[in-house]
């Protein structure tokens, strides 16, 4: 028998998700009542932006076990394997302002991060302002994307790739050092279960920020706690230039403040930036 779980068929065999074990595991959930399963899409988000546009409700989630056209941040690609991975949208009303939004990609992360810690023991960590990192490879990413009206928010479309029962390594189209539940743990994880545990505790989280008059106050602490980059070494590029120091903290506006070489503070928004913490990335 081959003890080497990466070398064996079976686990290479993808196993589909079962949408109705989500839906009887999510009762008593603002993600109950709505939830869309599709085995191949082009991009989750793009299709529940849609939906938002037709009137859809707060809470409902678009699955998927394939996307032919999967996005990442700043016009990149996702790619995930078919029927490995968790890659799913949830569409939100929140009476927020456009720049609290990024409350929400916050504690996404935060619930994923949880829930992993929960089912499995491991520590992964945010990698400001929008990826899921362990032991410096990337674990997830997310996106956000939301519309606004003469100020007001419409909706909140949050997507999130999580590498779970994948062996990434056996992949030559990924950007990043790119890690999974599996590759950590050599054991496969209810990506079911997995996803049941981030919606709840996304949900407990979600309705704190809603209904608190100062929601960052309530986490940044928390989104500081869980920081892969503080005290690190890192690269910020903005399209226009690229400026290396220490990041030294992320404050309640989201904004990562970096200490650079020269010793100067300098603040970066959430916006159009990438971050980089070692030299393999793109
Ligand atoms: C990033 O790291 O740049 C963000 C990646 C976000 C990927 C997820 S997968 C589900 C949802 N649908 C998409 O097309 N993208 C997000």
């Amino acid at each position: 028998m081959d003890s080497d779980p990466f070398q064996n068929n079976e686990f290479e065999r993808s196993i589909p998700f079962n949408p109705e074990l989500l839906s009887s595991l999510l009762k008593n959930c603002i993600f109950e009542k709505n939830v869309i399963f599709k085995n191949v899409i082009g991009s989750t988000n793009v299709f529940l932006k849609n939906l938002a546009q037709q009137g859809y409700p707060e809470g409902t989630v678009v699955i998927a076990d394939e996307q032919s056209a999967g996005l990442g941040r700043l016009g990149r690609q996702w790619f995930s394997k078919e029927g490995k991975n968790l890659l799913f949208s949830v569409l939100l009303r929140p009476g927020l302002l456009p720049n609290q939004i990024f409350i929400l990609t916050f504690i996404f992360a935060l619930a994923a991060i949880e829930a992993v810690q929960q089912m499995t023991g491991l520590g992964a960590m945010i990698k400001w302002p929008n990826d899921i990192y362990i032991r410096e490879k990337k674990l997830g990413g997310i996106l956000t994307e939301f519309a606004v009206q003469k100020g007001v928010v419409q909706h909140v479309v949050l997507g999130m790739g999580l590498n779970v029962n994948w062996n990434p390594t056996t992949e030559q189209k990924l950007l990043y050092p790119t890690s999974s539940i599996f590759a950590e743990t050599q054991q496969a994880v209810s990506r079911e279960q997995l996803l049941h545990k981030i919606l709840k505790i996304f949900e407990k989280m979600y309705h704190e920020v809603i209904e608190d008059i100062n929601p960052a106050e309530r986490f940044y602490k928390k989104w500081n706690d869980k920081s892969a980059i503080l005290g690190k070494s890192v690269v910020i590029e903005t399209g226009k230039e690229r400026v290396q120091g220490e990041a030294a903290s992320i404050g309640k506006d989201g904004a990562l403040t970096l200490i650079c070489a020269d010793g100067h503070e300098r603040k970066f928004l959430c916006g159009d930036v990438s971050v980089k913490m070692n030299f393999s990335e793109l």
